[in-house]
């Protein structure tokens, strides 16, 4: 079914506050989640949808397997660095191999216990709020298990209030600032991952613990360009029924770039955005890595 034949009732489930898509999402893939159990040597990519997700399913095997291409010539991102929080976990976890790779776009207050017991490590990937805005715009056209976005207006307005899958983007950066985890945590922005790539590897492969050769760095690297993914029909979701993700509309693979919403954001639209977001983030003692403004 798509978006057209759906009632947002049926699109949608409501999980602690967080609307979530039931296309991939149930009770029983969260119930799943929360029992989970972490590994020491788990890695976990956090993001807010749309900052760099699919990116880091490309990178963490190759950076966790010494630079095999194997995982992402032969499986499909979302079995082989699965979401926490999505169906396809309990079908695949038993095929993952260690040190097993994982994406959420989970709050911190989410994140099952056995996360807080165990010393799996997060690479947290924040993206400039007005980019992730716009590709979630882009997103919400091309994904039949979404809902229409609604004019750029109308999406600004939702994505401000957080009526967008996992809330407000303002909520997700400071849940996961405020936490203990001390040296389990790193944080890398996209905006560093497009401007270096192979020096955003280096910081990645060092803190999982993986010191690899230039060479390697600089093969996955080539593997990992916005271009390589694009045309990995194992990243590229061009398995998926274009029913549910649908290219032709907008691609997955759009833009790849910082600072495409000059070109879609209208000066009224960037203050309205601008003074929404700063009014939040006031008083938040950690710095962000670029101008809100
Ligand atoms: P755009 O829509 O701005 O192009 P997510 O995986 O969290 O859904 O994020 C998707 C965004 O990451 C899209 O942004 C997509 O193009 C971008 N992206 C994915 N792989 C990338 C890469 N290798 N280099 C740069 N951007 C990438």
């Amino acid at each position: 079914m798509s978006s057209e034949d759906m009632s947002s009732e049926d699109m949608y489930l409501d999980y602690r506050g967080h609307t979530l898509p039931t296309e991939t999402h149930s009770a029983q893939s969260l119930a799943f989640a929360e029992e989970f159990k972490f590994e020491d040597d788990d890695v976990v990519a956090v993001t807010y949808p749309k900052s760099g997700t699919v990116w880091m399913q490309e990178i963490l095997p190759l950076v966790l397997n010494g630079g095999d291409l194997t995982p992402i010539q032969t499986i499909p991102n979302w079995d082989r660095v699965p979401w926490l929080e999505e169906k396809r976990l309990s079908i695949v976890v038993d095929k993952l191999i260690s040190p097993r790779a994982l994406v959420t776009h989970f709050p911190y207050h989410l994140m099952p216990a056995s996360f807080h017991t165990s010393k799996a490590k997060v690479i947290y990937v924040i993206r400039n709020p007005k980019d992730v805005l716009v590709s979630s715009y882009y997103f919400h056209q091309m994904a039949g298990f979404l809902e229409d976005p609604g004019t750029l207006d109308e999406f600004i307005e939702k994505f401000l209030d957080g009526r967008v899958m996992f809330g407000k983007w303002t909520d997700h950066v400071k849940s996961w600032r405020h936490t203990e985890l001390g040296d389990r945590i790193m944080y890398i922005s996209y905006e560093e991952m497009v401007q270096d790539l192979p020096a955003a590897l280096k910081r990645i492969s060092g803190f999982v613990g993986k010191n690899l050769s230039e060479d390697i760095i600089q093969k996955i690297a080539e593997n990992c360009t916005f271009e390589s993914m694009k045309a990995n029909n194992m990243s590229n979701f061009s398995l998926i029924p274009k029913q549910y993700m649908d290219n032709e509309k907008s691609p997955f693979f759009r833009k790849g770039v910082a600072g495409d919403w000059k070109k879609h954001l209208s000066t009224e639209q960037l203050a309205r955005i601008t003074s929404v977001i700063c009014k939040e983030m006031e008083g938040e003692r950690f710095s962000l890595p670029w101008s809100l403004d």
